[in-house]
């Protein structure tokens, strides 16, 4: 599967799993849909349906667990284009959720798109597609990379961290929990999904972990080299707001060199699985060479 076949299962996936709109709260699913809608690259499910097919697992079962890591995912955009944080107005292209529905309901639709995901891994449906180890398993890896010591407390470092010229222990420790953890759960939900034994997870952990932090540096230097229509999102933010980040430290060339060794770290934790990884492999390629 191709970048766009994932992307339009992934999309009608998505849609699927939303509430319905027949009730008093419409709007706050209107804001959910609209910053769930086109425009993602869909990276995390992708991680989640790529290590679920090298570990031998069903795309139907895997499904809930890409779309579960997108819809965190989705909030934690939304929260982070808040006002009270990044106070950005452009994303994926279009106006900031808080910029169309208000701060009340994007702060509320973050809420419930993270809600919304652990209902998405513990349905019925979703128990018996998986079985209830996986589903459970699923859940408390999500639940412990996008918390208080993964993403959020990332962003919490992040922004502890604006007008500082925070050292690279804490830019390393920043990125790897704002940006690598949910990268990485995404890796390994795909090997839980699919019953892949410890060895495996660890492998995939590995890849998630280096992928991400590359990730991280190499969107701080788009937000530097890049333009708003290229990004779907303002450029130029991090300087703005005085973030600290790996570019602010140490310069765009020597951040091109960390991200290409890092992505050589992560193709090397590939080489633990027989089967083909060959697009896991492109996959880290291409992310480390985004344009966007
Ligand atoms: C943006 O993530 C936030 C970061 C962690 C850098 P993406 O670049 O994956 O955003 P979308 O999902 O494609 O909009
Ligand atoms: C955000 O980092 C990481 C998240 C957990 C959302 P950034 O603040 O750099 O992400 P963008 O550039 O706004 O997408
Ligand atoms: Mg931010
Ligand atoms: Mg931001
Ligand atoms: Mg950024």
């Amino acid at each position: 599967m191709n970048s766009s076949d994932y992307a339009a299962i992934i999309e009608q996936s998505l849609f699927d799993f939303l509430p319905s709109k027949d009730c008093n709260e419409k709007r706050l699913i209107e804001a959910m849909q609209y910053s769930l809608e086109a425009g993602g690259k869909r990276v995390r499910p992708r991680l989640v349906l790529e290590f679920n097919e090298l570990c031998s697992g069903k795309t139907e079962s895997a499904l809930p667990f890409a779309c579960a890591v997108e819809m965190i995912h989705t909030y934690s955009l939304i929260h982070d284009d808040l006002p009270c944080m990044d106070d950005d107005d452009l994303r994926r292209g279009k106006p900031a959720n808080h910029k169309v529905f208000g701060e009340d309901i994007a702060l509320l639709a973050g809420d419930a798109l993270l809600t919304l995901a652990f209902e998405t891994i513990t349905c019925d449906n979703t128990v018996s597609l998986s079985g209830a180890d996986s589903c459970c398993k699923a859940a408390a890896v999500l639940a412990r990379y996008a918390g208080a010591n993964g993403m959020v407390g990332g962003q919490v470092i992040d922004l502890i961290s604006e007008n500082t010229n925070a050292p690279v222990e804490i830019l390393q420790e920043m990125d790897y929990k704002k940006t690598a953890c949910l990268i990485k759960a995404a890796c390994e939900l795909g090997c839980i999904c699919a019953g892949a034994d410890d060895v495996k997870i660890k492998a995939a952990s590995q890849y998630g972990e280096c992928i991400g932090i590359a990730f991280q540096i190499q969107d701080d230097i788009l937000d530097v080299i890049s333009s708003d229509e290229e990004l779907g999102k303002p450029v130029g933010s991090d300087k703005e707001n005085s973030k600290s980040t790996y570019v602010s430290l140490l310069g765009i060339d020597e951040c091109k060199k960390i991200v290409q060794s890092l992505t050589n770290e992560a193709v090397n934790a590939l080489k633990v699985f027989d089967a083909d990884s060959s697009s896991l492999k492109n996959m880290a390629y291409q992310l480390a060479n985004r344009s966007n």
